[in-house]
């Protein structure tokens, strides 16, 4: 059986907290006796350096052939010049293409723990358990043309937002799959009031829909559900939505837990292909090599890929659950911890999960 794992560290933090993820790794070898095989790659701003291309074909080649990619951050201000030719970000979308992983499964829990990190009242974060499933390989990030040119009035940029039905039929089956083992609940997110393309999403999404009478359907247009997302999060279960709107709206959410450090992502395309899992937060460049990086969402990432691509129910659950003690005896990374209160720095943290999965 296929067990190579390809680690792409990546930018900024990325490389502290992939470290820890795959201490991780190991300590679930020795307790589940399972054997992981590792590839390590270069991807992003690191690779443009070395090689000219954010995702060089050698890398491109290692994740193909393994069961599952984790990355930790691309980007960060050396590679951000709006002028450059090529840029880190390029290499993450190019890779999300290749390996066809077109849903991204963002999960948004408040970890009791941590629930008055929220800015939220406690009141209206206390039920969120929210899961997003953003179509992540179409939409505005791919559609052609794209481009700049000059033109009377100046310089011009366009970008073109495109759906097929296939596109949103299989995204939303993956939606109402999840919400069938979870409340029961999806709601797509669209902007059917403008957008031709989200005219297309709203019916094949009604007509998936029907397909799941078990499940409780419903569409908001997506300024309203920004609105939502601050004033009744606790309403919503799976929500599914384009790309761009997916792209935003997760950040918002993220923020309802006052810990983006915390939350991981699994990015799945069809049944039995590689997935790729990394944490949502960046690369973090203001923080990184001083080790206090939260290497937590690239563990629980870790758990994700252990559950969908190895289909390690009870290893998962592991490191699930070692996350949670970890918080629950108190220990806070900077990001997490009050003002004045003692903080762990990333190396440390790792060691804690490790320390309770091995228990
Ligand atoms: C994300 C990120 C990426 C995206 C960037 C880094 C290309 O913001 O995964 O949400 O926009 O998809
Ligand atoms: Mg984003």
């Amino acid at each position: 059986m296929n067990n190579q794992i390809t680690l792409l560290p990546g930018d900024g933090i990325g490389p502290e907290v992939v470290a820890e993820a795959q201490k991780v790794l190991n300590a679930v070898s020795e307790k589940f006796s399972v054997d992981f095989s590792y590839e390590t790659g270069l991807a992003g701003g690191i690779a443009i350096d070395e090689t000219g291309n954010p995702l060089p074909e050698e890398t491109l080649g290692k994740c193909l052939n393994s069961r599952g990619v984790l990355l930790g951050a691309v980007g960060g201000p050396k590679w951000s010049d709006p002028t450059a030719k090529v840029r880190p970000e390029q290499g993450l979308l190019q890779l999300r293409k290749s390996l066809g992983v077109f849903a991204n499964i963002r999960p948004v829990k408040v970890f009791s723990a941590l629930a008055e990190a929220s800015p939220l009242k406690a009141d209206r974060v206390e039920n969120v358990d929210i899961v997003f499933v953003r179509e992540l390989t179409g939409g505005i990030y791919f559609g052609t043309p794209q481009g700049r040119e000059d033109v009377a009035e100046g310089r011009s940029g366009f970008d073109t937002m495109r759906y097929n039905e296939m596109e949103i039929r299989r995204v939303l089956h993956v939606a109402f799959k999840l919400a069938q083992q979870r409340s029961k609940k999806v709601t797509s997110v669209d902007k059917a009031n403008v957008l031709a393309t989200m005219r297309v999403w709203r019916e094949v999404a009604t007509e998936v829909s029907q397909e799941y009478p078990d499940v409780e359907y419903e569409d908001i247009l997506v300024d309203a559900m920004a609105m939502y997302l601050i004033n009744r999060p606790g309403d919503f279960d799976v929500v599914v939505t384009g790309n761009m709107f997916g792209d935003i709206l997760s950040d918002e959410a993220s923020m309802i837990t006052g810990s983006l450090g915390m939350l991981p992502s699994a990015s799945l395309g069809e049944e039995g292909s590689v997935g790729l899992f990394e944490p949502i937060h960046g690369s973090a460049p203001d923080i990184a090599g001083q080790g206090i990086a939260n290497p937590l969402a690239t563990i629980l990432s870790t758990a994700m890929m252990l559950r969908s691509s190895f289909g390690l129910n009870d290893a998962a659950v592991a490191v699930e659950t070692a996350v949670d003690q970890v918080l629950a005896d108190g220990y806070r990374s900077a990001d997490i911890a009050k003002a004045g209160e003692d903080s762990v720095g990333t190396q440390q943290m790792g060691d804690l999960v490790v320390e309770r999965i091995l228990l």
